[in-house]
């Protein structure tokens, strides 16, 4: 049988992983799963751990679930790790997304000053699991679902020298079941290729019939008098401007709202501000009241409320990851991984966020070759942008942590740069021992 270690297992998503693991018992059989969190995160833990047993025993299934805060312990034999844990939990988000907007610049989880905070934040926890897991489980496989999940990963390969790694999103799970709606062709004919990196990748599409419907798409999902439908619930609703995209001759994930309509993005996000509060916000209300759900007794199935998270579909990538690995199935999978010389703009050793075939050994990603202009110089801005902060993440740097700031794109250079580092480096300081 297997065992899974689940870091940050008090997390609202458990059920989701719980789900799918039932689901695929017959041919991925879990008969151990480890819940570890924190002192902290005990009450949440022992609330959604018994929602997982009740769970596992209304399927049948043989299997038991464990709750423990000692981390060691879940981690001796493990097959795999699998991480979806939050350092400082949802009061570091509300300043990572409150600081940045008090300065009139976009803050948000995994993008803008933000997003490297979490990074700055989360790569020594994740660097530190990766020593325990040389010596407790040196065979594992650890797929973080943590974020900022692209540099979380590159920092696992690049510092944690650590090759058994597989960054997870669920947006491009959901943007493949998004296409297979708008084009009316089942999922599993359609063929996708997704490259870039984590919240920043581009797709194509083409038909069984060998037709590419790239640019079908683009018109169906952005053009003026297209249906508009977000695809996550955690991104406002707002238009790209279709000459742009259609340029592009690739569809641009979510995430890219914030970098080619800054201006509107932000304007939207000040406006859920003042209507509800940071997103933090919102989600500690969501997950209150999904708690309350999950304290249910008679509670054993994973409950609709759960699909107002953005984390939708987490289950169908993290199972079907770790199914593939086991199997070698060999299903292809889109997944943060080593370069390799797979997008030829990006250097060999950085994560890139790509379409790969999920083997015994791990993920083969498909060759995608060089991006055209448009793509290109952003991308290759955004990573060294990454490179800049993973390196501040591990050696506390403040120069490099400012040079981080300085390009990235949702943080105005110079002054503005430095205070509001400055600001977050205080605010944030019990989390960031490195500094
Ligand atoms: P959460 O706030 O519920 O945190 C999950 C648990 O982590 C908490 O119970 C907390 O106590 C625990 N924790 C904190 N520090 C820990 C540590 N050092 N060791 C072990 N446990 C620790 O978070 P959430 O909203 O469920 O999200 C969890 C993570 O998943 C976040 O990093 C989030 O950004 C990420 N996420 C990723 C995606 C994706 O696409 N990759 C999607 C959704 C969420
Ligand atoms: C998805 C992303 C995650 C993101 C999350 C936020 O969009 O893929 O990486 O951070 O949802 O969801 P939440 O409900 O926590 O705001
Ligand atoms: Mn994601
Ligand atoms: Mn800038």
């Amino acid at each position: 049988g297997i065992k899974i270690a689940t870091i940050g297992g008090g997390s609202s998503y458990t059920p989701e992983l719980v789900e799918g693991f039932i689901k695929r018992y017959a041919e991925l059989p879990v008969r151990e799963l480890w819940l570890v969190d924190i002192e902290e995160g005990k009450e949440k833990l022992e609330i959604v751990g018994a929602m997982a047993k009740r769970m596992v025993k209304a399927a049948g299934v043989d299997c038991t679930v464990h709750l423990t805060l000692d981390r060691r312990e879940a981690l001796k034999d493990a097959d795999f790790v699998t991480t979806q844990f939050r350092v400082g939990l949802l009061a570091a988000r509300e300043k990572d997304e409150r600081i940045p907007l008090s300065h009139g610049m976009m803050g948000q989880e995994t993008n803008g000053a933000g997003g490297m905070f979490k990074a700055f934040r989360t790569i020594p926890v994740i660097l530190d699991i990766v020593k325990d897991m040389k010596e407790l489980c040196p065979n594992a496989w650890l797929i973080d679902f943590t974020n900022p999940a692209g540099m979380v990963t590159e920092a696992v390969l690049r510092y944690g020298n650590w090759d058994k790694v597989v960054g997870l999103c669920n947006i491009p799970v959901g943007a493949t079941k998004q296409a297979a709606e708008k084009s009316g062709e089942a999922e599993e004919d359609l063929f996708f290729k997704f490259a870039g990196i984590n919240h920043f990748h581009w797709h194509r599409v083409w038909s069984k019939s060998g037709k590419e419907i790239t640019n079908d798409l683009i018109d169906k999902y952005f053009a003026p008098d297209a249906e508009k439908e977000a695809l996550v619930a955690n991104i406002q609703d707002a238009e790209f401007i279709y000459e742009q995209v259609k340029h592009l001759g690739m569809l641009p994930c979510p995430y890219h709202h914030y970098y080619y309509i800054t201006k509107e993005m932000l304007e939207h996000q000040i406006e859920d501000f003042n209507q509800n509060g940071t997103r933090a916000e919102v989600v500690k209300r969501l997950e209150d009241s999904l708690f309350e759900l999950y304290k249910d007794p008679n509670l054993d199935y994973k409950p609709e409320e759960l699909s107002k998270r953005g984390g939708a579909h987490y289950s169908d990538a993290a199972c079907e990851i770790i199914n593939s690995i086991y199997n070698d199935k060999r299903s292809i999978m889109v997944v943060s991984t080593r370069n390799n010389g797979t997008i030829d703009d990006l250097p060999y050793d950085c994560a890139v966020e790509v379409s790969s075939i999920i083997t015994s050994h791990g993920p083969e990603p498909l060759n995608w070759g060089k991006f055209p202009p448009a793509q290109r110089g952003y991308l290759q801005m955004m990573k060294s942008m990454e490179e800049l902060t993973i390196e501040a993440a591990v050696t506390g740097d403040y120069a490099t942590a400012l040079q981080a700031f300085t390009q990235n794109p949702l943080v105005n250079a110079g002054r503005e740069a430095q205070q509001i580092l400055d600001e977050m480096l205080v605010a944030h300081e019990a989390h960031l021992p490195q500094f």
